[in-house]
C-alpha cells in the first residue's frame, strides 16, 4: 500500500509518500481500499507539531476515508466485502488501504460517491454536535459561523438553514459570492472588518444566539461579548495557532495569552444568561453508538438533499504538500481531498 507520512514537524513539504506492506484486518476490523481521504485542519496542526492528540511523528495522519471493503478480520461478517463505505479512521487515513473497526464504518448509499463520502464524517458530525446536540439552535435564531467557507463551515450552514436559522459567516472576501449562493445570509471579511462590530450592526445591536468558533485566542473573548441573552459559544478549534506554516513558539504564546481564561466563570455565565461549551470529535471515540446515530441521521439528510458535501479540490497523494498549502493559503471553499 501507499501512505502519506508526516516525516517530521514542519512545512507542507514534510509530507512524503511511502510504500508499506498491505495491512491485514484484525478481529472486528474491515480493510478498506481507499478512493478518497479527507484532509482536516487538525492534520495541518499535527504536521506543524501543534496537535497534542496526534501520535508521535513520524506518523500517517488522516481521520476519514471513502472507499470499498476488500477484506474482513475474524468475527466480521463476510458480507462486508465489496460494500461501498465511508469511515472514521483514528489516524492512518492518508493511505490507499486502511483497517478500521466496523463501529467506525458506514455503508454508503449507491448514489453517494467515495469522494463525497470522504467529505462527510468529520465535517458533518462536528457541525451536528455543535449546532444540534450542544448548541440547540432553533428556528428564527442567528448563528455566527467562523471559517464559513471551510468544510465544517459549509456543513454548519446547511444544517442551520434547514433548521430555519439565520447565518452570519466570516470568510476571506474572495469566497463571499459563492458562500452567499450556498446559503450564508451575511458575510464578514474578518481580515478587513472587525467581526464583532459588523455582527452588532447586522443584528441591530442584539448579538447572536450561537457562535461556532474554531479560531481561538481573542475571538473567543469577542464572541462571548457578542452573545445575546441565552446565547451559546461553541469553541472547537484553535486555527489561530497556525500563524505561518511552521510552528512558532512566540505565535503560540501570543494566542494563548489572548484566551479569556477567567471570563467564563459560573457567576459571570449565570448573571449574563450565556453558555460556553466545547466540542472535540476526536475525543468522542467512547461514544460510538451516538456517533453512529448521528451519522445515520446525516445520511438520511443527504438522501433528502440537505447534506450536500462541497468538494473544493482533489489532490493526488504525491501532491499532498500542495493540498496543505492550498488550505493554509485560505484558498478552499469546502472540503479538500487526497486521491490515491
Ligand atoms: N473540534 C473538532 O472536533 C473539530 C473537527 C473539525 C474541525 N475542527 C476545526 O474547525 C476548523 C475548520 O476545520 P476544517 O477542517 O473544516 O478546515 P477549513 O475550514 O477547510 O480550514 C481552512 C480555512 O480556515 C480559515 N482559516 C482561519 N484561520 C486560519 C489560519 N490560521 N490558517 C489558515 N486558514 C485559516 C481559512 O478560510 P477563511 O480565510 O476564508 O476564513 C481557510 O481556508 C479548524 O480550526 C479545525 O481544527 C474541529
Amino acid at each position: 500500500m501507499r501512505q502519506i507520512w508526516i516525516t517530521r514537524a514542519g512545512p507542507p513539504e514534510v509530507l512524503q509518500v511511502k510504500e508499506a506492506p498491505d495491512p491485514q484486518p484484525k478481529a472486528g476490523e474491515v480493510r478498506i481500499r481507499v478512493e478518497a481521504s479527507g484532509i482536516n485542519f487538525a492534520d495541518i496542526l499535527g504536521r506543524m507539531g501543534l496537535y497534542p492528540d496526534l501520535p508521535p511523528i513520524p506518523v500517517v495522519p488522516g481521520y476519514e476515508v471513502g472507499g470499498q471493503v476488500d477484506a474482513v478480520g475474524t468475527g466480521v461478517d463476510g458480507a462486508w466485502i465489496g460494500r461501498d463505505v465511508l469511515a472514521l479512521t483514528r489516524f492512518g487515513g492518508y493511505a490507499d488501504m486502511v483497517c478500521v473497526p466496523t463501529q467506525q464504518v458506514f455503508v454508503r448509499p449507491p448514489d453517494l460517491s467515495a469522494l463525497e463520502g470522504a467529505a462527510i464524517p468529520v465535517n458533518y458530525l462536528t457541525a451536528w454536535q455543535l449546532i444540534v446536540v450542544m448548541g440547540g439552535l432553533k428556528r428564527g435564531e442567528t448563528v455566527l459561523v467562523h471559517s464559513a467557507g471551510g468544510g465544517v463551515g459549509i456543513a454548519a450552514t446547511q444544517i442551520a438553514k434547514q433548521l430555519g436559522a439565520r447565518v452570519i459567516g466570516t470568510a476571506s472576501a474572495a469566497k463571499h459570492a459563492e458562500l452567499r449562493a450556498l446559503g450564508v445570509d451575511h458575510l464578514i471579511d474578518y481580515r478587513t472588518e472587525d467581526f464583532e462590530t459588523r455582527t452588532r450592526e447586522i443584528t441591530g445591536g442584539r448579538g447572536v444566539e450561537l457562535i461556532l468558533d474554531p479560531l481561538g485566542g481573542d475571538s473567543w473573548k469577542k464572541g462571548y461579548r457578542l452573545l445575546a441573552p441565552t446565547g451559546r459559544l461553541g469553541a472547537f478549534g484553535a486555527s489561530a495557532l497556525a500563524s505561518g506554516k511552521e510552528r512558532s513558539i512566540l505565535g503560540m504564546l501570543g494566542v494563548l495569552a489572548r484566551v479569556p481564561w477567567f471570563q467564563f466563570n459560573p457567576l459571570a455565565l449565570m448573571n449574563a444568561n450565556k453558555g460556553v461549551f466545547g466540542v472535540n470529535l476526536g475525543h468522542m471515540w467512547g461514544e460510538g453508538e451516538r456517533l453512529r446515530q448521528w451519522a445515520d441521521h446525516l445520511l438520511e439528510l443527504w438522501a433528502q438533499g440537505v447534506v450536500k458535501p462541497k468538494i473544493a479540490r482533489t489532490f493526488r497523494f504525491d501532491e499532498a504538500p500542495l493540498a496543505h498549502h492550498f488550505i493554509q493559503d485560505r484558498g478552499n471553499i469546502g472540503k479538500v481531498l487526497l486521491v490515491p
